[in-house]
């Protein structure tokens, strides 16, 4: 593995890279809200009122207003019946491993889910077994073949942030006998995806009932930290059983107050989702009028596998040379030998979509030949 450069963003859309200011289509700061001045002035704000941390488990003397009033709005936004905050978005699924742990007798997960979904899985003390990647067909014959009394829970990404597809999750619940649940890792889908930003369960029409959806607030909230939202049984069954919860610091108090800020932004702007859909629906359709070849996917993720070690140099090349940066990613999950992925985001202008756009149309449709 190779470390990855340091970068310092300069700006909503910008970084600095190696001296030179670069437009930045990378990171899943799908609103581009880490650097809204409102969400940093509630930060500061939060800084010098309550302090940095509260140097304690929310489970001893570590509980503050600021979070149970964060868990009510999020509660609200995502119109789930409860909220539990855990340091990381990571720390989520965790908790909800270590809380389920002994209550089914086999899990089936999405053979491409988030690395965090492994972890969590560990946990459950049932055989883990992997389903091919959204597919709902093979989904269903794994769970007949669990056979009659067996208990299910399905793990799965809401949205993947490999290339933006989403899970089919009205197929799952189909399929899924009554006593079993789903846990969906909806990083990238909050916020994003839904009418209201629900997020995947919104846009795939699905009731939340038998799901419990984690998110974290460092993407579409520019924020940082993770949440469960569930019903209150499962959030107290949380507090109650799992140590990602009980045996660590919540994450700083001025991170909850942006995390409010940025609530609140997205709920006075819901033309952001519509024009973070925008800019991506049109860098989507400039390419593939090019005969660049994409996954249909509702997510702001341009992937760009297939690069020979010559065309990726080549490209890296050629962007740098339009002031963007390269965003070149190996990551867990994704080609080995690492691959292109462009992130919009909502803040992006037309001049740099149009500047990104040309440069890849031009030299992506030659990669097949
Ligand atoms: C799908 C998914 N789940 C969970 C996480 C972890 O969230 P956090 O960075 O808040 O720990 C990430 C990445 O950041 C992710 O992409």
């Amino acid at each position: 593995m190779t470390e990855a450069k340091p970068l310092q963003q300069t700006g909503r859309t910008h970084i600095l890279y190696r001296g030179r200011k670069l437009a930045y289509f990378a990171g899943c700061d799908y609103f581009r809200l880490a650097r809204h001045p409102a969400v940093a002035q509630a930060a500061a704000r939060a800084c010098r009122t309550v302090g940095l941390n509260v140097s304690a488990s929310r489970r001893t003397t570590g509980n503050h207003v600021l979070y149970l009033s964060l868990e009510r709005q999020l509660a609200v936004f995502f119109g789930a019946p409860a909220a539990l905050l855990l340091p990381t978005g990571y720390m989520g699924d965790l908790a909800v491993g270590q809380a389920l742990a002994g209550q089914f007798t086999h899990a089936l997960m999405d053979a491409r889910s988030h690395g965090c979904l492994g972890t969590a899985a560990r946990f459950l003390d049932c055989p883990v077994l992997t389903f091919p990647h959204r597919n709902g067909g093979e989904l269903a014959r794994m769970t007949a073949e669990c056979g009659p009394g067996s208990r299910i829970l399905i793990l799965t990404d809401g949205m993947f942030s490999h290339d933006g597809s989403v899970a089919p999750l009205k197929d799952y619940l189909a399929v899924l006998p009554a006593n079993g649940m789903m846990l969906v890792d909806d990083a990238h889908g909050a916020g994003v995806l839904g009418q209201h930003g629900r997020g995947t369960l919104e846009f795939a029409g699905v009731d939340r009932r038998r799901i419990i959806q984690t998110i974290t607030l460092s993407k579409a909230l520019g924020a940082y930290g993770g949440a469960v939202l569930t019903s209150r049984a499962m959030r107290e069954r949380i507090m109650a059983a799992s140590n990602s919860f009980a045996g660590a610091t919540p994450f700083p108090l001025p991170l909850a107050a942006a995390a409010v800020a940025a609530l609140n932004l997205l709920k006075e702007h819901p033309g952001w989702r519509a024009q973070l859909m925008e800019n991506a629906g049109w860098v989507k359709a400039t390419l593939r009028d090019s005969g660049v070849p994409l996954p249909e996917a509702p997510g702001p993720i341009i992937p760009l596998p297939g690069a020979t070690p010559t065309q990726a140099r080549q490209l890296r090349r050629a962007l740098l040379a339009a002031d963007i940066y390269p965003s070149f990613i190996q990551y867990p999950g994704g080609p080995a030998s690492g691959y292109f992925r462009f992130v919009i985001s909502s803040a992006h202008t037309r001049r740099q979509l149009e500047a990104l756009a040309g440069v890849l149309r031009h030299h992506v449709p030659r990669w097949a030949k």
